[in-house]
């Protein structure tokens, strides 16, 4: 049996946080989609689902078992199409807990599919793409939290 997992995410835009996740979670499946999620045809947020896509893909490029896609719709509607079995998030505090709980049970009484939590690199516990938007949005410099070019 092939274990299939799926990181999803807005990736408004993608973070360390985000990768440090993806690197570790990639260990322990056979394959994983970092998938993009959001509709292009209604745009939101700073940068576009084909720049975030984009950026995932730089980001995962020497992971040989990850992949990114994108998907506009229902989220298990995804893992039930490509027979993913786990959502893989990660937590960095409670509040993450509080707002994860409820999609997860969703999810599960949706379709079934799992969802598995990894804990946040302390490192990068205070990083959120929001407060990153916020920061570029006002010229502070980021770099260190965000992949390299
Ligand atoms: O980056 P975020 O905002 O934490 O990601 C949340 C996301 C995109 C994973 C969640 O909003 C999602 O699953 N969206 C897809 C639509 C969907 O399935 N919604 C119901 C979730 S119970």
């Amino acid at each position: 049996m092939i274990h299939r997992a799926v990181c999803p995410g807005s990736f408004d835009p993608i973070t360390m946080g985000h990768v440090d996740i993806f690197r570790r979670a990639a260990q322990q499946f056979d394959e994983m989609v970092v998938l993009v999620t959001g509709n292009p045809n209604k745009p939101s947020g700073l940068f576009s689902i084909s720049e975030r896509v984009e950026l995932a893909e730089k980001a995962v490029a020497d992971l040989p078992n990850v992949t990114v896609d994108w998907w506009g719709g229902l989220l298990v509607d995804y893992t039930t199409k490509h027979d993913i079995g786990v959502i893989v998030k990660g937590l960095r505090s409670a509040l993450d807990y509080e707002y994860e709980v409820p999609m997860a049970q969703m999810n599960r009484s949706l379709s079934g599919v799992d969802t598995m939590f990894f804990m946040t690199n302390p490192k990068y516990g205070h990083v959120s793409s929001t407060l990153c938007k916020e920061v570029i949005k006002y010229g502070g410099d980021i770099h260190d939290v965000l992949p390299p070019d």
